[in-house]
């Protein structure tokens, strides 16, 4: 198999170490050799992580997708723009192609698929969810027997790897995102890790596969974790719980959920002690239950695992292009954000006054949002106190109700913070 590879940064660079590493126990377990002879990057006189003596480099990243001999393109350089140009003259050439890039499929996948299939070609993105976890592969293969009932998990490295530091190690958030990205593990623009874009593309690619729907990137509700504090990560804590940024996905009645945000974990869920750049998906399925996949969710080569894993599927003929979702008649609508149930932890600043509390307790009732749990801390030297509430699941509509109500009250000190709990059960 000749291969052309567009980027040898982090994941193509892993890609080629992956290669020169195994390359001969791959040959002997499929009988071929998987051989990188050409590579497009931006600047040939880039220091790389691989060796790449045997390897042509060209600055015309034109010149790998237009190259008569090569048979596969593995397209690792990112972006929407560039990387669909290259993906889609690549297919057009009748070369197989396989990408790392989540946002292009997110944004692009359903084009793009039907493209490879009218030139019948492969177009493979296994390493585009949750790094070297085989996700994608268990959705369509170990788990298609199922009809999948929700799925959940961190999916984002660089997200996860933040909180971890912040709640483990005391870490300010911009010290821990600068490590990350030295790490390789962040975006280009770290903003689509902390804002929870990159996890919403990804949950896309997820819940096409696992519900059978077009890929529907824009309605996912998304909420980054730049907006989780200290105090939240102490709070949580006391309460028994762990904020990790997950992405939810689930069926509500003739509708989905697709949802990425912040979210209290009780501590006695695995995932709650998934931490660092390790990522892990839950899934439901009517016959299996509930499993649970774990692993590197970034990081050279942990991704180049599973960009290999999918070289190697078109080698042994054992894949069609990745058209669970495409292939099926159901048609899901998503649901209102509004509408979505959930129980949540709220936190207030508010002024130390009697008779507060009781008109907190009022406007929850008025609201129809019951109370589960509430913690009230003196804020030291101050008049005010924090209190951090927990609720049964309510829509949220009527929590957002809530916190409009208390924002608009006289003895409200600071904007209100909500953050969703998941049970995951
Ligand atoms: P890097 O920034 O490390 O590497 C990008 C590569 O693309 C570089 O080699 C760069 O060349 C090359 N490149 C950029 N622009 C051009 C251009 N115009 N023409 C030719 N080559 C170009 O990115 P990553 O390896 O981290 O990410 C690649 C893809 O994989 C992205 O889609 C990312 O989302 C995805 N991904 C990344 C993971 C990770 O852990 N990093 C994990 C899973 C997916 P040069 O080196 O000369 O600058
Ligand atoms: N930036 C991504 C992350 C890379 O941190 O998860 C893996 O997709």
């Amino acid at each position: 198999m000749k291969v052309g590879v567009l980027g040898l940064g982090t994941v193509g660079g892993g890609v080629v170490n992956v290669l020169r590493k195994n390359g001969d126990s791959i040959e002997r377990r499929t009988g071929e050799r998987i051989q990188v002879v050409l590579a497009g990057v931006r600047n040939i006189k880039q220091d790389r992580i691989c060796d790449t003596s045997d390897i042509e480099l060209t600055e015309d990243p034109f010149a790998v997708v237009n190259h008569p001999d090569i048979d596969v393109v593995l397209e690792l350089i990112g972006g929407t723009e560039l990387s669909k140009d290259l993906v889609e003259t690549a297919i057009n050439n009748g070369k197989h192609v396989i990408t790392a890039n989540k946002a292009l499929i997110a944004k692009h996948g359903n084009e793009l698929i039907q493209l490879a299939n009218d030139n019948k070609v492969r177009l493979l993105f296994e390493a585009s969810v949750a790094g070297g976890i085989p996700i994608i592969k268990a959705l369509e293969q170990g788990l298609s027997a199922n009809k999948i009932e929700s799925l959940a998990g961190i999916i984002n490295g660089t997200g996860n790897f933040i909180l971890s530091e912040m709640k483990d190690k005391g870490r300010d958030f911009a010290d821990a995102l600068a490590e990350a990205q030295a790490l390789g593990y962040a975006e280009a623009d770290p903003t689509f890790d902390v804002e929870g874009i990159d996890s919403a593309h990804k949950l896309s690619i997820l819940a096409a596969i696992a519900f059978g729907t077009e890929l529907q990137f824009d309605k996912v509700y998304t909420k980054g974790i730049s907006e989780v504090t200290a105090e939240d990560i102490r709070y949580a804590t006391e309460l028994g719980y762990t904020i990790k940024h997950l992405g939810i996905a689930k069926r509500a009645g003739d509708a989905i959920e697709m949802r990425v945000h912040p979210t209290l974990i009780s501590n006695k869920q695995l995932i709650a002690n998934v931490n660092g750049v390790m990522n892990a998906v839950l899934v439901k399925g009517d016959a299996l239950g509930t499993s649970l996949y774990y692993g590197a969710g970034a990081g050279d080569e942990a991704t180049a695992s599973a960009v290999i894993a999918d070289m190697i599927d078109i080698i042994n003929n054992q894949t069609s292009n990745h058209i669970l979702g495409w292939k099926s008649q159901e048609k899901l609508k998503v649901l209102d954000a509004d509408l979505i149930e959930s129980e949540f932890y709220m936190r207030l600043l508010v002024s130390d006054k009697r008779g507060v509390l009781a008109e907190i307790t009022q406007i929850f009732s008025q609201n129809n949002v019951s109370i589960e749990s509430l913690v009230q801390k003196q804020v030291d030297g101050d008049n005010n106190a924090h209190i951090a509430i927990i609720t049964n699941k309510i829509l949220t509509r009527d929590i957002q109700a809530v916190k409009l109500a208390i924002e608009a009250c006289e003895f409200n000190q600071d904007s209100v913070k909500i953050i969703h709990i998941e049970p995951l059960d």
